[in-house]
């Protein structure tokens, strides 16, 4: 018999697209199940980009500024998406939040990795927010993006620790190791073997 079609991966980027490199490099083994057909931005000239270029994954960069409306940007995104005909697309370090066109479309297979353990500390600064906090477990959360801020169904969430001389930067660094890996675990596994969401609990059969 032969290997079903690997699954089909866009991914969203804003910035250094370490997360995505992490993808890039799982899916070069054909046993992981899954191929990056696209890369999408919200701006141009991000590392993000460029990794994706490098392996010759087709590119797109759809910024807000470009429309007239968010609401327009949204069904441009959208589309553009829908082109690349993905069964899963990944927000890796996506800083803009979907509306409404993108959700009917894809709010069954969007996924985020936020680097914070939900539902604590939401949006955009969460290892900053738990410094501040002073918590003593940080960590990161892969979840099915809703019409929240980092609300939806989770996925997986993985914990390191918080060390009494951390700052911003060297917390961020210790938490991005755990959740590339657990991003790419979970990709995996969710393209493979499926997935389920009943009253916001993600279950695999
Ligand atoms: C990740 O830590 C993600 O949780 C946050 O932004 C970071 C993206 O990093 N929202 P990279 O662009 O994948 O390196």
């Amino acid at each position: 018999m032969t290997d079903p079609a690997p699954a089909r991966l866009v991914v969203l980027v804003s910035g250094s697209g370490s997360n995505l490199q992490a993808l890039l490099d799982a899916s070069a083994d054909p046993a992981y199940g899954a191929q990056v057909v696209a890369v999408g931005a919200d701006r141009d000239g991000i590392a993000g980009l460029d990794r994706a270029a490098a392996v010759g994954v087709p590119t797109f960069v759809d910024s807000v500024k470009a429309y007239e409306t968010r609401d327009d940007w949204d069904a441009a995104l959208t589309a553009h998406v829908a082109e690349f005909k993905p069964d899963l697309i990944v927000s890796a370090g996506f800083l803009k939040l979907v509306g409404p066109h993108f959700l009917a479309a894809f709010g069954d297979r969007y996924i985020n990795t936020h680097n914070a353990l939900l539902p604590s500390f939401p949006g955009i600064h969460g290892p900053r927010d738990a410094l501040a906090y002073g918590v003593k477990i940080a960590g990161a959360t892969l979840f099915f993006v809703d019409a929240g801020v980092d609300t939806g169904p989770i996925i997986a969430q993985v914990a390191v620790p918080v060390h009494g001389d951390d700052t911003e930067e060297t917390l961020t660094e210790r938490i991005k190791v755990a959740e590339r890996a657990q991003l790419v675990e979970w990709v995996g596994r969710l393209v493979r073997d499926g997935w389920t969401i009943e009253n916001r609990k993600v279950r695999q059969p």
